[in-house]
């Protein structure tokens, strides 16, 4: 049978690509990477696991919605069905939402709806709560809002700092988001 055709959104480093791309029994094809920040590291990594990329500047387009034509009209020719955003530092709009209604995702690392937005950790951290941890989440119009799929806590060390912190909350991320997405193809 063939597999759903998907596409990753990244902008940064991509280990959470990375963490997609490496599960065994991934229920389906990521056929595509987007990145809006050419040269970011992300893009390495498609080339390695052979994925086709489409990098975008949003300094070339008059508006967001622009762009996101653009961006629709790339994922449709690439018969994708669903979006996995993986560190994709912008807020979608409605030209993209409308066109993956109840198809687009997004990992977040705090609980949401605590630590919104950038930084997350940072924020946690400051904050000096004793859990803080991981969401997956239908997105919406706002930033890291929309209906939550899974969540998981991560414990606050006192010796923790940002990068030790940062290391656990990935890892655990690592292993939920290929997890959620198997659980949303079946
Ligand atoms: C991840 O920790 C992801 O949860 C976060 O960006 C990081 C990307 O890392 N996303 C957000 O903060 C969304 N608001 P990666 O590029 O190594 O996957």
């Amino acid at each position: 049978m063939k597999k759903i055709r998907a596409a990753v959104f990244a902008s940064g480093a991509g280990s959470n690509f990375q963490a997609i791309m490496e599960k065994n029994d991934l229920l389906c094809e990521v056929a595509l990477l987007v990145c809006d920040k050419p040269g970011a590291s992300v893009l390495e990594k498609a080339e390695k696991f052979g994925v086709p990329t489409f990098v975008f500047d949003s300094e070339e387009y008059a508006s967001k919605s622009d762009y996101e034509k653009d961006l629709v009209r790339k994922l449709q020719q690439s018969d994708i069905s669903w979006i996995f955003l993986a560190g994709y530092m912008r807020i979608v709009g409605p030209t993209l939402l409308r066109a993956y209604k109840n198809r687009i995702i997004n990992i977040h690392p705090s609980m949401l709806p605590e630590f919104p937005g950038k930084d997350a950790i940072g924020q946690a951290f400051k904050a000096g709560v004793s859990d803080t941890g991981v969401t997956v989440h239908f997105i919406d119009e706002g930033i890291d809002t929309g209906p939550i799929i899974a969540q998981e806590p991560v414990e606050v060390f006192k010796d923790d700092t940002v990068e030790t912190l940062k290391e656990r909350i990935q890892l655990v991320e690592h292993r939920l988001y290929p997890i959620v997405i198997n659980r949303l193809m079946k």
